[in-house]
């Protein structure tokens, strides 16, 4: 009795705990893209790393403003302080417990904040990982920048510095968590409703094993 009790009350526990999906890949892969169909059609909240640093740099007087803007337009990764309590921040205000995170975490520095900060408290799923080569990128994120995105960082200088740091500090991340056989890997070379039916299907599949 005692022991069916305290099983109850673990799965309440874990009931409550926030779900959490890393989403990842190269700039230009269709991360926020693929984000956006998954919130129609499974409930979770969609956070943007990259939006919410650009949101917080926008907002005039923001103490942190000026350093985020050096940092997007020269590619390299924001301080780990900064992003998390933006994230913190987001997950707490939207009342919400299933969370996609877009973008993060991107380097170790992230990866450590990370584990520091929130990783007890919630409960990571799987780490949904768009693979797409690097010409398809630049060519996807050039076309992104002419269409008027309006990014400082879309052109073809920043995107050389935004890969080099993709390459050298964010596969591991992703090398990482494939080791802990986190990683939902994605051909992502496809149009957005092909790349979308593999993801919904990884999805589905959670959503059948009772995760989400
Ligand atoms: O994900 P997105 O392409 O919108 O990110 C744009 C830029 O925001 C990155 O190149 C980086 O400078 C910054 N960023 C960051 N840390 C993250 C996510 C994004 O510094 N975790
Ligand atoms: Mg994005």
């Amino acid at each position: 009795m005692v022991f069916g009790l305290r099983t109850i009350i673990q799965s309440i526990v874990t009931m409550a705990q926030p779900k959490v999906v890393f989403v990842l890949g190269g700039p230009g892969a269709g991360k926020g893209t693929q984000c956006q169909r998954i919130v129609k059609d499974f409930e979770f909240v969609h956070l943007s790393a990259g939006d919410l640093l650009r949101e917080e740099r926008a907002k005039p007087g923001s103490e942190y403003g000026e350093l985020i803007e050096s940092y997007i337009r020269d590619g390299k990764i924001v301080p780990v302080d900064i992003t998390c309590s933006l994230l913190e921040r987001a997950m707490q205000e939207s009342g919400k417990n299933k969370f996609l995170i877009d973008g993060f975490p991107r380097n170790q520095d992230n990866l450590d904040g990370w584990n520091r900060r929130v990783a007890s408290k919630v409960k990571l799923l799987f780490v949904l990982y768009f693979d797409c080569p690097l010409e398809v990128c630049t060519n996807r994120c050039l076309s992104r920048g002419a269409a008027g995105s309006g990014r400082s960082d879309d052109n073809i200088e920043s995107l050389h510095k935004r890969f080099n740091t993709y390459t050298s500090e964010t596969k591991p991340i992703i090398d990482y968590y494939r080791n802990l056989n986190l990683v939902q890997q994605i051909d992502a070379t496809k149009s957005a409703d092909d790349v979308y039916d593999a993801v919904k299907q990884a999805f589905l599949e959670l959503g059948a094993s009772g995760d989400i």
